[in-house]
């Protein structure tokens, strides 16, 4: 049973305050620092902090990351961990690859042959939903409705979608991942720590 699964799984513990270390980047600050000139209170930038700590920590919230979080917004552990791992798009159950290669399974994509494309990607990559390849590049998971059913049967990658994806794609689409050097899942959150700041600038 995948990680992600188990009920009740036990959280890491957090660190403890001597063993806090800071890791933000001098960007990383900056960009909270202007963040939170734009909500009423620091409370409100949980969410755009824990994007930037998920860029900066590599795409894993770890425990390290979710105090760091809190610390510099003056927020408890528990809070921060609480909105951390109520929304799935924060990396919380464990470390993940350098890609996330993320299945939809909903209806549309259902009927267009998801399962055959996942079991595929399962098969080539020796994992299944929620795991990570030992050599660390590929993280599979399952999700739902990417609200793109046109281009069913659909996969995100990072920032990308990528469909309608055929069964005999995958072999290419895992080569060129496996040669790319940088992390789709960092780029993905900087790019919506980017669009956070953007919107910001426009209100
Ligand atoms: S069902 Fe897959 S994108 Fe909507």
């Amino acid at each position: 049973m995948s990680e992600l699964i188990q009920i009740g799984a036990s959280r890491p513990k957090a660190p403890k305050p001597s063993e806090l270390e800071l890791k933000f980047s001098e960007t990383a600050v900056a960009q909270l620092e202007s963040l939170k000139t734009h909500y009423p209170n620091e409370k409100a930038c949980i969410l755009p902090g824990l994007w930037i700590a998920q860029r900066e920590y590599g795409g894993y919230l770890s425990p390290a990351a979710i105090a760091e979080v809190a610390f510099r917004l003056h927020r408890s552990y528990a809070e921060v961990e609480g909105v951390a791992t109520f929304y799935s798009m924060y990396n919380t159950a464990h470390e993940v690859g350098r890609h996330m290669i993320e299945v939809c399974t909903c209806l549309s994509c259902h009927m267009c042959g998801a399962y055959r494309i996942a079991d595929r990607l399962k098969e080539k990559l020796g994992i299944g939903f929620g795991e990570t390849t030992e050599d660390g590049v590929f993280t599979l998971h399952e999700v739902e409705c990417l609200n793109a059913c046109d281009r069913a049967p659909l996969l995100q990658v990072g920032d990308e979608y990528i469909g309608p994806v055929k069964e005999e794609d995958i072999d290419g689409l895992l080569e060129s991942l496996r040669s790319r050097s940088d992390s789709s899942v960092v780029k993905l959150a900087d790019e919506i720590v980017r669009v956070h700041l953007k919107s910001e600038e426009k209100s």
